[in-house]
Order: structure tokens, then C-alpha cells, then sequence
């Protein structure tokens, strides 16, 4: 049993005072490729870490559901039939905010029973890599299996986004909780957020003596209101400018057209979204015909479309960046919405230490937080764990 799990066993038991009849996992998620790109039908390739949210529930007989965490000192309590957008709010939103969405979903919730549940998360918070779309998928597929609801994973992971729109207020797109669902280890998922058809890529790092190190800013970041939600505008505005449902239907060949027909900032938006997408769908190629190896320029590319097309980078991140390339990175770029948040390295094994040495130094020299360096290995999805 790892620390996590007996960490969240003990919380549920003192929080409670029973034992819980069932554990549940769902991982965070690093975006290997394609930024922005999912709320315009487009093409991602992340995939779900070791890091991992945990939730352990007992089912209870009224439809009360109770949850709790170790990282918020409240235990919020609220019966199914009163779980809507108006009534859920702050951390609980994420996770109980799921039960309102699987009604939307269409799923009937006449004769079910509450719980009481506990979490606990080893994914940093406002570092980029998803701990809250990991809350609503632990979540979202307890509540499918308990409830025996049918939904498969992909729903889940619509259900994660609706609840992340409309409960929480953020306009996000499907690729976090479809990656902490999806997820395969060693690999990573392509999905066309468009159809939502996902295939597993096998990444091939241990192969070729490569890890991806993730450098966190410590700037914290908010999808809520602001940059994230005016570059979605952007991208809607160009889309509806250039006559197509969503920038995914152009490619570089209309680049010329967006050039002449849009303002120079919506120009550079889609500029960032076309040929993002074409990066996608080229790593995923380069991966499969030469290995992991030679992915570097494309990372590197995508980054360069981040600050200076999409400009959802910051110094922090540029400068992350800039020193893993500097350190023999193969490629390195920011990664998840931006503003903050985390950037990634894809370098050997043997360079890490270095790389954290460097970007130590680096972020001293220039005057900003401590930043933090860990490796992650690509792992599977979400799942039920065997309770010992
Ligand atoms: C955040 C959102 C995702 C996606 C990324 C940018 O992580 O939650 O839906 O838009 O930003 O690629």
C-alpha cells in the first residue's frame, strides 16, 4: 500500500469513524502537445502522471453524501436531490458538482443512496496539472460504478467539463479529464476533441533513456476569468471572421486568408491553433516512425507559438524553458493553459539533476519563487483500487 492510500484510509476513518468500502483513483495530467487547441475540436496529446488523487468512500443507507479532504476543514454535507449549480461551492464544487452533471447527462437518480467520502491528492494545486479535473473524475467514476449510471469514460469526462463550465464558471475544454481518464501508461492519448475518438500512443521514453521532468513556476494561475477565457473569444471571433464552425476546419493553407482578412492579434490566435494542430499530429507520427528522440523541435516550436502568437506565457516559463534547452533538453515547453503554471522538459535520466541545479539557479539570479523540478511517468487512468 503507498503512503497516499494509507493516508486516506486513516483521514476517512477519523473523519468518519468507520472503515470505507471502496478506494478510487484519478491522476493528474501533463499535455505533451497541443495547447488550446481542444475548445476549438482540435487535437491534444497529454497524458496522466503518478500523481494521483485518491478517494475513499462507504455507502451510506439515507442520500445524505458527506465529503471531506485534508486539504480544506470542512466536511460539506448535502443530500443528492438538493445538489445543483447554486448549491455547491468552493473545493466541493469540483467533485459534487458531478452528481448535478450526471442528471444533465440524463442519468436517473431514483433509488440511489449517498456516502460519505474522503480525498486526498498528491497533485499541486495551481501548478498546471490538473488536480481539479482529477477531483471530478475520481468522482465522476465512483458515482458511474456505485450508481451502476452506464456512463463511459468519455462521457465522464464531458460530464468533468460541463461541471468545470457550468458549476465552477471556467470555459475550459475536455482534455483534462479526458486524460486523467484515459490515460495508459507509458503512453499518451491522442484524442480529437472533436469526435472524441482517443488512441493510446506509446511514448517509448524508457527506451530511448528519456524522462519528462516538469519544472513548476510556483505561479499560480486561473482559468476562471481573464487571459484564458479572452484568448477563448479570440478563437471563437476568428473561427466566426473566417467562416467556419471552429478553427480546426482550417489548416496552413489558409493561413494567406486569416493573414489578409483578420486584425494581427486575431491573426496570431489562429495562427497559434493551426499550426498547433498540425504539431500534434506530427509528434504523434515523428513518435511512431523515429522515436521519442527527435519530438524536441516540435516542443520547442509549440512554445514559441505560445509567447509570441497566443502570448500565454510568462517570463517564469520562458525562462524554465530556455534553461532546459540550455541544460541538453530535447525539447521543452510550457505546459496547460498558461499564465503559470508548469513548463516540461523531455531530457535523459542522467540530466536531471543538473536541470534542477540550473533552474535553481536561474529563477535565484532573476529574482523570482523557488521553483520545483520532479520527473513524472506517464501512468494509467482513473480506476477502482483494491481495498486491502
Ligand atoms: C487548461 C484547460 C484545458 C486546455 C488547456 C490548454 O488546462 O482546462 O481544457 O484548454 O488549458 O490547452
Amino acid at each position: 500500500m503507498t503512503t497516499l492510500e494509507q493516508t486516506v484510509l486513516e483521514g476517512f476513518s477519523a473523519r468518519f469513524g468507520k472503515t470505507p468500502d471502496s478506494l478510487w483513483s484519478a491522476p493528474g495530467r501533463v499535455n505533451l502537445i497541443g495547447e488550446h487547441t481542444d475548445y476549438n475540436d482540435g487535437f491534444v496529446l497529454p497524458f496522466a502522471i503518478d500523481r494521483r488523487t485518491l478517494m475513499a468512500v462507504r455507502m451510506r443507507e439515507d442520500r445524505v453524501i458527506r465529503i471531506a479532504t485534508s486539504f480544506a476543514p470542512d466536511t460539506v454535507e448535502i443530500a443528492i436531490d438538493a445538489i445543483g449549480p447554486d448549491t455547491v461551492s468552493g473545493w466541493s464544487a469540483y467533485p459534487l458538482g458531478m452528481v448535478w452533471g450526471t442528471r444533465e447527462f440524463g442519468a436517473s437518480l431514483d433509488g440511489v443512496t449517498g456516502f460519505d467520502a474522503y480525498l486526498e491528492s498528491d497533485i499541486p494545486v495551481g501548478a498546471g496539472l490538473s488536480s481539479s479535473a482529477a477531483l471530478e473524475s475520481v468522482f465522476g467514476l465512483a458515482v458511474t460504478e456505485l450508481w451502476g449510471l452506464g456512463f463511459d469514460r468519455q462521457t465522464i469526462a464531458r460530464i468533468g467539463q460541463f461541471n468545470e463550465n457550468q458549476v465552477v464558471g471556467a470555459p475550459t475544454g475536455i482534455m483534462d479529464q479526458s486524460a486523467s481518464l484515459l490515460g495508459a501508461r507509458d503512453s499518451a492519448v491522442l484524442l480529437d476533441c472533436r469526435s472524441l475518438d482517443a488512441s493510446v500512443i506509446p511514448l517509448g521514453l524508457a527506451d530511448a533513456g528519456l524522462v519528462i521532468a516538469v519544472i513548476d513556476t510556483r505561479v499560480s494561475h486561473e482559468h476562471a476569468t481573464g487571459g484564458y477565457a479572452a484568448r477563448r473569444a479570440s478563437c471563437e471571433l476568428g473561427a466566426r471572421l473566417l467562416g467556419v464552425t471552429s478553427l480546426r476546419d482550417l489548416t496552413v493553407d489558409d493561413l494567406g486568408r486569416a493573414e489578409a482578412e483578420l486584425d494581427d492579434e486575431t491573426f496570431r490566435r489562429v495562427r497559434h491553433i493551426i499550426t498547433e494542430n498540425e504539431r500534434v499530429l506530427e509528434t504523434v507520427r515523428t513518435l511512431r516512425d523515429r522515436g521519442a528522440t527527435a519530438i524536441g523541435p516540435l516542443l520547442d516550436a509549440s512554445h514559441v507559438s505560445m509567447r509570441d502568437d497566443f502570448e500565454i506565457s510568462v517570463p517564469e516559463l520562458d525562462l524554465a524553458v530556455s534553461t532546459a534547452q540550455l541544460q541538453g533538453a530535447v525539447g521543452a515547453r510550457m505546459t496547460g493553459g498558461g499564465f503559470g503554471g508548469s513548463a516540461i522538459a523531455v531530457i535523459a535520466g542522467s540530466k536531471v539533476d543538473a536541470l534542477r541545479a540550473a533552474v535553481e539557479s536561474a529563477f535565484a539570479d532573476a529574482g523570482y519563487a523557488h521553483p520545483d523540478v520532479f520527473v513524472v511517468t506517464p501512468s494509467a487512468g482513473a480506476s477502482r483500487e483494491p481495498l486491502s
